[in-house]
C-alpha cells in the first residue's frame, strides 16, 4: 500500500460520502481512501442505513473501512463483514473526540486511555481478516498524556500494518494548529495527518519522518486536491460543471429530497473565497429542489445546465 509520497484521503463523517469519494476518485485514481466512520455495533445487527457508509460503486479501488466500537468481538465480525464486501484495509478508530463516540461508547479517542482494552480489539480484528489492518489515533488524551507512541508499540505487538497519526490531542479537538512531534524510530508506517494542505505541509512531515500525509479537511469543496498534489491532474478549469456533477451524484444516490439540503455545505464550500460567496450560499440555504439549485449554481459559475 505504500508508494513514495503516499496520500491519504481521510475518513470524514457525512462528508466522504459515496458520492464525494467518487470525485476525489476521478482526481486521483491510485490514492488510499477511508470510508466515514462505520460502527461496529449497527454494523453486526444490521441497522439500516449503516452500510451506506461503505456503499462502493464498482472499481473503487483503494478503499479501507474504518470501524469503531468498544466490543473486541463485535469490532472483529464487522471487519470480516468489511473485507468479504471488498474492504482493501480495515482501519480502527482510535481518535473520535466526540462525547457519544469517545465517553459514551468507550471507544474512538477513549481507548488512547485504555491500552488493555486497544490491544483486544487490535487483536481480535487482525485475527478476524486477511487485510492489512492500521489504527487512527492522536497524540493522547490530552496535554498531559501524550502516550501515542506506547499505543503503536503495542499496535506493532498485534500485527496493525500501520498507524496514521493526528498531531493532536483528544482535548484539542479540532482546534489550534497540529504538532507532528518528529517519528521516532518504529518499526510501521506512521502516516501524517493534521492541517496538510499544500506541497510544503507534506514535505514538512516528510522531512520529520513520516511514511505517508492524510488529507482531511482540506479536501472540503476541492475533491480535485489530493490528484493535483501527486501531480497527476490541475485544479478544473470549470469548477461549476463539477459542482453540478457532484450534484447529480449526491440527487442519484440519496434522492432529491435529502440531497439538495445536504449539499448545502458543499455548496458553500465551493464557492468559499469566490465574489458574491456569501450572497450565493444565503440563496442556496433556502433552496429545497434540485432544479432552482442547479439554475443558482450555472447562474454563480456561469456553467450551462446539462
Ligand atoms: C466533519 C469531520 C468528520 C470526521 N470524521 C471522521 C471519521 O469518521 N473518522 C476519523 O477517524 N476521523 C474523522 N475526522 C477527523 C479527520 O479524519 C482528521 O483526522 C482531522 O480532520 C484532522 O485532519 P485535517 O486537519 O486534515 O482535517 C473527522 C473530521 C471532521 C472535521
Amino acid at each position: 500500500m505504500f508508494t513514495d509520497k503516499q496520500l491519504f484521503a481521510a475518513p470524514l463523517a457525512g462528508i466522504t460520502d459515496k458520492p464525494f469519494r467518487r470525485l476525489i476518485r476521478s482526481f486521483s485514481p491510485k490514492s488510499p481512501i477511508l470510508t466515514e466512520m462505520i460502527s461496529c455495533h449497527s454494523l453486526v445487527e444490521g441497522h439500516k442505513n449503516c452500510l451506506r457508509n461503505f456503499d462502493r460503486y464498482e472499481d473503487e479501488g483503494l478503499i479501507g473501512a474504518q470501524i469503531f466500537g468498544a466490543s473486541p468481538t463485535l469490532m472483529a465480525e464487522s471487519a470480516k463483514i468489511l473485507q468479504d464486501l471488498g474492504a482493501k484495509w480495515i482501519d480502527i478508530n482510535m481518535g473520535c473526540p466526540v462525547p457519544k463516540v469517545a465517553t459514551k461508547a468507550g471507544a474512538g479517542a477513549f481507548l488512547m486511555q485504555d491500552h488493555k482494552l486497544a490491544c483486544k480489539i487490535m487483536g481480535q480484528v487482525v485475527k478476524a481478516v486477511n487485510i492489512p489492518v492500521s489504527i487512527k489515533t492522536r497524540l493522547g488524551w490530552d496535554e498531559k498524556s501524550k502516550n501515542w507512541q506506547d499505543l503503536v508499540k503495542i499496535a506493532v505487538d498485534c500485527g496493525i500494518s500501520f498507524v496514521t497519526l493526528h498531531g493532536r490531542t483528544r482535548a484539542q479537538l479540532y482546534n489550534g494548529p497540529a504538532q507532528m512531534p518528529e517519528k521516532p524510530d518504529l518499526p510501521i508506517p506512521i502516516i501524517a495527518n493534521g492541517d496538510i494542505k499544500t506541497s510544503s505541509d507534506i514535505e514538512k512531515v516528510q522531512n520529520l519522518g513520516y511514511d505517508g500525509a492524510m488529507i482531511g479537511r482540506a479536501l472540503f469543496g476541492k475533491p480535485w486536491l489530493i490528484g493535483c498534489l501527486l501531480g497527476s491532474c490541475k485544479e478544473p478549469d470549470n469548477i461549476g460543471e463539477l459542482v453540478l456533477k457532484h450534484l447529480n451524484y449526491a440527487i442519484e444516490y440519496y434522492g432529491e429530497k435529502t440531497a439538495v439540503p445536504m449539499f448545502r455545505k458543499h455548496a458553500a464550500w465551493y464557492s468559499a473565497g469566490l465574489p458574491n460567496s456569501a450572497g450565493f450560499r444565503i440563496k442556496v440555504n433556502q433552496i429545497n429542489n434540485a432544479n432552482d439549485l442547479k439554475m443558482a449554481i450555472c447562474e454563480f459559475w456561469g456553467c450551462e445546465l446539462d
